[in-house]
């Protein structure tokens, strides 16, 4: 009998550990923000803010690929047909002269993924 309580007890604190568990893998903003200091070189994130030698990434998550106005994009962005849902950013962010052959992007990529999760939750708050 007191074994099948203590079999229970650890069942229950198996339960409980996870949420906890799952919190931990949820993004972290604060460092997304510190992850985009490698895209400030050529982006500006900020309302109403500048072209750098990249577009501005205020409002992108959802916006259409090679639209924001004023920035000269290559025919390849243009033509790309993406929307930048989070998905669509993990996967170029990972990879982008893969996911947009001839963009005039010249990043290597991120292959950290929970850095790549943690920029896409801070760019998500840009909006
Ligand atoms: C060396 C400069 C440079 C760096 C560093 C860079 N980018 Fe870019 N980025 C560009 C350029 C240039 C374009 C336009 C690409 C084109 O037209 O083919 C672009 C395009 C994009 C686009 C498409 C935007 C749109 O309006 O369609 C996204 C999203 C993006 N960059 C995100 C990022 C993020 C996030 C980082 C940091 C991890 C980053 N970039 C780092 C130069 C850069």
């Amino acid at each position: 009998m007191k074994l099948r309580i203590v079999a229970i007890a650890a069942a229950l604190s198996t339960l409980a550990a996870a949420p906890a568990s799952a919190g931990d893998a949820a993004p972290d903003v604060a460092a997304g923000k510190g992850v985009f200091a490698r895209c400030a070189i050529c982006h500006d994130a900020t309302k109403n803010g500048p072209n750098k030698i990249g577009p501005n990434l205020f409002g992108v998550v959802g916006r259409k690929a090679g639209t924001h106005a004023g920035f000269n994009y290559s025919a390849a962005m243009k033509n790309s047909g993406i929307t930048w849902t989070a998905d669509k950013l993990d996967v170029y962010l990972t990879h982008p002269a893969q996911v947009v052959p001839g963009t005039k992007m010249a990043f290597a990529g991120i292959s950290n993924k929970t850095q790549r999760a943690n920029l896409i939750a801070y760019l998500g708050t840009l909006k």
